[in-house]
């Protein structure tokens, strides 16, 4: 495994992603992912699949430490006293007494950040989580936020995979020591039929999902979550410590990105992304 340091934590470069995997099927496949070494978990609140993902690490026999679990809360619990209710809400779902990481899911347009973000702070010094950050933040709404938050915020997670440019949301995360975490990193699946992709892998004998997941983690400062439903993807995916990309297969994957390649949008909680 490979780590990335922020907010004086190490934090698994490589975390398994939830986001649509339901019930048994999403137990199963959590427990799959820590028998083959994935350390690091992606859910939240909005997934309704935190008790199958508490039961998996639970289950899976590793200390409680050695697994780093985030959660998220939805904006229409960004009000101070409801946020300190849905953390509560997500460890009580979980079955754990804290998570690793709690984040804001995505920007509110109702609630002012610096009230939730107090009310996030509140919610570490209670011992509910060990690490806060936010999602779906632009550069300045992660300045607003860290401005007025008492711990340092460890993670803005925002999409970003070879067809989306996020050079400079990187690099402005880079010089604050914030790490970005990269949701869809596999483009939704969209990576594996690209023919630039397809050909480095094929130099490495590797997957275009394998080339595009260490293209991400290569870059310092950067943490992948991709998802499967697939088990035999879920060890696929993991196998991207032993091989590296040279400059060339890395400028290349990174020519593939505009500012254009954006796939998420939330109606009425998506920023102006070009803000940053
Ligand atoms: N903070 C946010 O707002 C936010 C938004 C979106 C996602 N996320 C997080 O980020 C995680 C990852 O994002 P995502 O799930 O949207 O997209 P993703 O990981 O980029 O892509 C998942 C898709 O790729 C396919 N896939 C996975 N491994 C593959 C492989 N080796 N070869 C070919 N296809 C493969 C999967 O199909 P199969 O299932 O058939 O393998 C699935 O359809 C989510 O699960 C969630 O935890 C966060």
């Amino acid at each position: 495994m490979e780590y990335v340091e922020a907010a004086g934590a190490r934090i698994p470069a490589l975390g398994f992603g939830t986001w649509q995997l339901e019930g048994d099927a999403c137990r199963r496949l959590v427990e799959r992912a820590l028998e083959v070494g994935y350390r690091h978990v992606d859910t939240a609140e909005a997934y309704g699949n935190e008790a199958e993902v508490g039961a998996a690490i639970q289950g899976s026999g590793l200390r409680r430490d050695e697994v780093f679990l985030t959660t998220k809360i939805w904006p229409d619990n960004f009000a101070p006293a409801k946020l300190k209710h849905a953390a509560a809400d997500r460890l009580h779902r979980l079955g754990l007494d804290r998570v690793d990481l709690l984040l804001l899911h995505w920007p509110s347009p109702d609630v002012p950040l610096q009230d939730t973000i107090e009310a996030l702070n509140d919610v570490k010094d209670m011992g509910l989580t060990r690490l806060i950050g936010v999602s779906n933040f632009t550069a300045p709404m992660v300045e607003a936020a860290q401005t007025v938050s008492r711990a340092q915020l460890a993670t803005n997670q925002v999409e970003y995979h070879p067809f989306l440019d996020q050079s400079r949301l990187l690099q402005w995360m880079r010089a604050k020591y914030l790490a970005l975490t990269a949701y869809c990193p596999l483009a939704r699946g969209k990576v594996v039929d690209d023919p630039v992709i397809k050909g480095v892998a094929d130099r490495h004998g590797k997957t275009p999902a394998q080339v595009t997941l260490r293209w991400l983690i290569q870059q310092p400062g950067v943490i992948a979550i991709p998802r499967t439903s697939n088990p035999a993807r879920v060890a696929e995916n993991f196998d991207v410590f032993d091989f590296a990309l040279d400059d060339a297969d890395m400028t290349a994957i990174s020519g593939l990105g505009t500012r254009a390649g954006r796939m998420v949008e939330v109606e009425g909680h998506s920023p102006d992304w070009e803000e940053a």
